[in-house]
């Protein structure tokens, strides 16, 4: 059975750690699965990822850079999800159209309507079959990362705090329109838990 499988969450949820150990515990419950990333999962893909978050890149129009998401996403549907989807692999992706909703749209202040409609065209409407959503407070997730000094700081952790209100807002939003499919973690609970919740979440959607 194939699944997709999207993490979403603002800066510094702690959704790559806690997914770490979420995947060795189902690798050892004899999954097959495999892990990628947006933007980026593929050459072409980094290569656009690397356009976005270039911090000189300031000048970006928010339309251009919904485009360029979208771009490297159809690039990664094609050579990574969809082959992967159709070996009946579990694939777990971190990050993906929700993000461009949640930052491009709510937090950019574009109408989320149309950029969902940019991402429906270029995933041929490719939703994910579930959505963890790492909620935390936007001020909780910038100070982890500012004592996570081994990240790479990007353009977007450069928005201010309002921005990243907005973002969370807007998850949740998503996570009220698509309730089929999003399940909000508390992020801000200790890391045990967190595994916990992401663990029985993905297991009820196996149907176990
Ligand atoms: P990350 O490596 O921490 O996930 O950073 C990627 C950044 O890109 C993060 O700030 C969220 C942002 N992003 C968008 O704004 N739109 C998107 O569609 C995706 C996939 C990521």
């Amino acid at each position: 059975m194939s699944l997709f499988i999207t993490l979403e969450g603002p800066e510094g949820s702690g959704k790559t750690s806690a997914m770490k150990i979420v995947l060795e515990q189902l690798k050892n419950d004899g999954y097959d699965i495999i892990t990628t990333r947006e933007p980026g999962g593929t050459p072409i893909s980094e290569q656009i990822r690397n356009v976005i978050l270039d911090k000189d890149n300031t000048k970006m129009d928010s339309i251009t850079e919904a485009m360029l998401y979208a771009a490297s996403r159809r690039q990664h549907l094609v050579e990574k999800i969809w082959p992967a989807l159709k070996e009946n692999k579990l694939v777990f992706c971190d990050r993906y159209l929700d993000s461009s909703l949640a930052y491009q749209g709510f937090a950019r202040g574009n109408d989320v309507e149309k950029i969902l409609e940019i991402n429906k065209f270029a995933t041929d409407g490719t939703f994910p079959d579930l959505t963890l959503l790492f909620d935390l407070e936007p001020e909780i997730g910038l100070e982890r990362i500012n004592k996570n000094k081994g990240r790479e700081v990007n353009r977007l952790d450069l928005e201010n705090i309002t921005f990243h209100h907005k973002v969370r807002e807007g998850y949740l939003i998503l996570a009220a329109r698509y309730q089929d499919r999003f399940v909000i973690i508390d992020a801000s609970k200790p890391l045990e838990e967190v595994v916990e919740a992401a663990y029985q979440a993905i297991k009820n959607k196996l149907g176990e």
